[in-house]
């Protein structure tokens, strides 16, 4: 049994406090291997950002959860050698499926975790959230827990249609479950095909397909119910068309691969939205970097020459979420 607080990471609590009294939204950015997590924490240190690094199920059957632990310690100190002296980083458990599942990872020194039972009856969905609450609080670890459904492929849980959070359940679930944070459902959804084309319209100058827009007006009213209570939107990757368009000019195949705008993102993070999950983004980056490296370098067989692009490629994106989207930058000197 280790606590997080040993390992030099923090919980949410205070963070997202401060992030909704600020309206500013803290990034969540998935991590499976070095490169990510080195392109994270280089520009959280950059830019003073208080940052959550997020570990999948994916993530954890790819590296190992116990790797990825201690990976998260390193980059504490890592964070440190940056000159980064306060390091405001958090390291979070996505989409739990079980209780068991998030014990482990508090046991292990996760400081926070999120129980996903969103695919679940809503008595169901109270009762496995309260008990992960009920132990998580014990050891000072923070719980997100997930009312409505996003559509997509949530790890293992595919939904064809979404549904909204309906904002008269949110009170009662947040009363008894004890949870710290709520991830609602406002039509982002996971992966980077968000849209189908007949969702969406045809943009006459660019040719791009543009989404339809979030349902601010179920967001308006959760936090209307809930009044500074911590919301957290998932699937918010905004799929950069020009990484897009990267990587289909150098042999990938990305057909009408659509996000989130960055503008609704920027709208979100002021408001009690104070945690915005992105994975996607980080993955195109990264492919569309090693794709073009390796096109342009035909003979080069040292990872190290097409993933140093890569992560530079990634760490710009970081930044570029951190200063222009989520407003989280200098939020943790
Ligand atoms: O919630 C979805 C995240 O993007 C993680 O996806 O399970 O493929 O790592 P993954
Ligand atoms: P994206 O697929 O939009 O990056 O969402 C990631 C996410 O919600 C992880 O939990
Ligand atoms: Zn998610």
């Amino acid at each position: 049994m280790v606590n997080y607080k040993e390992l030099g990471l923090v919980n949410t609590k205070e963070m997202f406090a401060k992030a909704v009294a600020g309206g500013y939204a803290i990034p969540a950015f998935n991590f499976n291997n070095m490169e990510q997590l080195q392109a994270i924490i280089m520009a959280a240190a950059e830019t003073k950002s208080p940052v959550i690094l997020q570990v999948s199920k994916g993530a954890r059957n790819y590296a190992n959860q116990t790797l990825l632990r201690y990976m998260a310690e390193g980059a504490v100190e890592y964070a440190k050698e940056l000159g980064w002296e306060n390091p405001q980083i958090v390291l979070h458990l996505d989409h739990g499926d079980s209780f068991e599942t998030c014990k482990s990872c508090v046991d292990m020194g996760f400081s926070s975790v999120m129980i996903d039972a969103s695919s679940k009856p809503f008595e169901e969905n109270i009762a496995i959230t309260k008990q992960v609450v009920e132990y998580a609080h014990q050891h000072g670890v923070t719980v997100e827990a997930e009312l409505g459904v996003l559509a997509g492929v949530e790890d293992e849980v595919a939904a064809e249609e979404s549904h909204y959070t309906k904002p008269e359940e949110v009170i009662e679930f947040a009363t008894r479950t004890g949870c710290d944070s709520l991830a609602i459902s406002i039509g982002t959804s996971h992966g980077a095909y968000k849209f189908k084309p007949e969702q969406c319209t045809l943009d006459p100058q660019t040719g791009r397909l543009v989404p339809p827009p979030l349902a601010f007006d179920v967001l308006h009213e959760v936090e209307a119910k809930l009044p500074g209570f911590p919301i957290v939107l998932h699937g918010s990757s905004s799929v950069p068309q020009d990484e897009v368009d990267t990587i289909n000019k150098f042999g990938g195949k990305l057909e009408a691969a659509v996000g989130i705008p960055e503008e609704q993102l920027r709208e979100a993070s002021k408001s009690a939205v104070c945690k915005i999950n992105i994975d996607s983004d980080s993955r195109l980056a990264m492919t569309a970097a090693i794709r073009k490296t390796m096109a342009e370098n035909p003979a080069e067989f040292d990872p190290r020459k097409y993933l140093t692009p890569a992560r530079e490629s990634m760490k710009k994106l970081y930044i570029h979420k951190i200063v222009n989207v989520l407003g989280s930058d200098g939020k943790a000197l």
